[in-house]
């Protein structure tokens, strides 16, 4: 695999990881070669690009990428969010952004529910909000505008919906598509009635439209009834953080960006930005990092591994003497990725 570390906490996160991913993967029977690039805002100080020009083509030769976080105080955040995860995202044509929610014994949240959270969010990862039509006119006049177009297509609706269904097949078989076709006239209903059809090839999957300001409060009141939630991408990016909350905080929250069925490297990596606030203490919570790997594990083949990752994962959270500052704990990055390493070592 190919490892991006990035600026600010990603390196620290990162490098918690990968003997934890690497030893899991050896209990598996296999090994995990990781070939790091220096991508990100050192390099875009240093060369004016935050990755080489032949980039994408270098990430091609890998079956999976993992990636840590870029943004730094002293280059303008769009020079590396386009410059570098926008880019490979829309440069691999990486479809489908996948984010799992789950709760973990011994972390507490404000979630109201004891029994927690179990969900995984299905976002369209390529068009609507963030496609980039749009601009800005009569600057500098009373009537100043911004306009930013949304473009949903049936192409983009009908694969990060046909992936969220077989993915409900294998979990509760629940799906809520999340939409606001009610003010929102053109792109969501469009979102409607192309997910009814794909919900008619999948008669065992239960599917419910739920517009999403409602979707915001069933998360808050009643997250365990939901399932996999198939959003497009700028719901589906603001409701991941909600429910990244409810199970603990950006630290916990994993993420893969893939084109299902197509034949380019998926990307994994964490929800959470670079956290320069926190950055170079040593105190980042590297469970988002780490499970971000369990699912890069999985989708090499190697899922026996990633389950021993997860394990380890909830081994060591069960303990609050092990809890990085997020979780309110005093523990570091290092404590806690050392025991986690350790119970991968010995289950
Ligand atoms: P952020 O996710 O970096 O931080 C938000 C809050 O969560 C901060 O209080 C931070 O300390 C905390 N946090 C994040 N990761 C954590 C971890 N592993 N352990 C413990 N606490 C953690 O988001 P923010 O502050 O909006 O952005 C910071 C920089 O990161 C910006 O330059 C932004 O553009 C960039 N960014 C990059 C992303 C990426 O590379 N995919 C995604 C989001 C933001
Ligand atoms: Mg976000």
């Amino acid at each position: 695999m190919a490892v991006i570390p990035g600026d600010g906490v990603g390196p620290e996160v990162i490098s918690a990881s990968l003997p934890v991913l690497r030893a899991a993967a050896r209990r598996a029977g296999s090994r995990l070669e990781a070939v790091e690039l220096d991508w990100g805002g050192d390099r875009y100080l240093r060369t004016g690009r935050a990755m080489p020009p032949d980039a994408v083509d270098v990430l091609r030769g890998f079956p999976a990428v993992l990636f840590g976080a870029v943004g730094r105080p002293d280059v303008p955040d769009h020079e590396l969010i386009w410059g570098l995860i926008i880019g490979v995202r829309q440069a691999l044509d990486l479809a489908v952004n996948v984010r799992p929610v789950q709760s973990w014994a011994g972390v507490t949240t404000v979630l109201r529910e004891p029994d927690g959270i179990d969900l995984v969010i299905v976002r369209e990862n390529t068009e609507g909000e963030y496609a980039g039509i749009g601009g800005r006119a009569h600057a500098a006049t009373p009537h100043e505008l911004g306009i930013e177009v949304a473009v949903h297509s049936r192409p983009a609706i009908l694969r990060a919906a046909r992936y969220a269904f077989d993915l409900a097949r294998s979990r509760r078989g629940r799906l809520s598509l999340v939409t606001k076709s009610n003010a929102l006239r053109h792109g969501y209903t469009l979102w409607d009635s192309v997910v009814a059809e794909v919900a008619a090839e999948h008669p065992d999957v239960e599917c419910e439209n739920v517009l999403v300001d409602a979707m915001a409060v069933r998360l808050v009141q009643r997250p365990r009834e939901l399932d996999v939630l198939l959003c497009g991408n700028l719901f589906g990016d603001i409701l991941s953080d909600l429910a990244a909350v409810l199970a603990g905080g950006m630290g916990m929250a994993p993420s893969a960006n893939l084109l299902p069925g197509g034949d380019v490297p998926a990307l994994f990596e964490p929800v959470h930005g670079s956290a320069p606030d926190i950055a170079g203490r040593g105190v980042a919570n590297p469970v988002a990092c780490m499970l971000s790997g369990a699912m890069l594990l999985d989708h090499v083949g190697l899922p026996a591994a990633g389950r021993i990752v997860r394990d380890a994962v909830a081994t060591a959270l069960r303990d609050p003497s092990l809890h990085t500052p997020d979780l309110g704990g005093s523990a570091s990055t290092k404590e806690l990725a050392a025991e986690i390493l350790a119970a991968v070592e010995t289950t």
